[in-house]
């Protein structure tokens, strides 16, 4: 199973999520591949900002070899799940025609974006950007597994 998760640049939540999912299902021993992407370019070749990988970091999560890359349409191919972490950017990707696209916070977040945290004032709300993309990552992780179970 592969998954993409997508934010707008590619820098601060999506970058999270695949490192916090890459951790979950690396030591559960699982195949699971993960990637992120972000619908826009301006950021391709980057690091994730210095506060994602504070953040990061402090949960034992290490995000900092990570480089921004834009979507691309053979991810909606390669890829079983594409994971929107805003609802903005769950509408690009289907102006783009990715069929299946889910997004993060309806699994476990009663379908809440995850806050853009690249405006805010310092290190301010990265915390909570961090609980709520790990408790929904788990969240997701859990159901896709319930759903290949069945
Ligand atoms: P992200 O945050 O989508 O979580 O990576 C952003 C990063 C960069 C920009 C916007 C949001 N930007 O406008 O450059």
């Amino acid at each position: 199973m592969k998954i993409l998760f997508v934010c707008l640049g590619n820098i601060c939540r999506s970058p999270l999520a695949e490192g916090i999912a890459r951790h979950y299902t690396v030591s559960q021993g699982s195949d699971i591949v993960i990637d992120s992407a972000g619908t826009g370019s301006w950021h391709v070749g980057e690091q994730p900002c210095d506060h994602s990988i504070a953040v990061g970091l402090q949960h034992g999560v290490d995000i900092s070899g990570q480089r921004a890359r834009q979507i691309r349409g053979d991810d909606f191919i390669i890829f079983d799940h594409i994971v929107a972490l805003d609802s903005s950017n769950m509408d690009t990707l289907k102006e783009m025609g990715a069929k299946r696209i889910l997004k993060l916070g309806d699994f476990g977040a009663g379908g809440e974006d995850v806050p853009d945290p690249y405006f805010f004032e310092g290190f301010e709300g990265f915390d909570h950007v961090y609980t709520m993309i790990e408790h929904c990552v788990q969240a997701l992780l859990a159901e896709l597994d319930r759903n290949r179970g069945s």
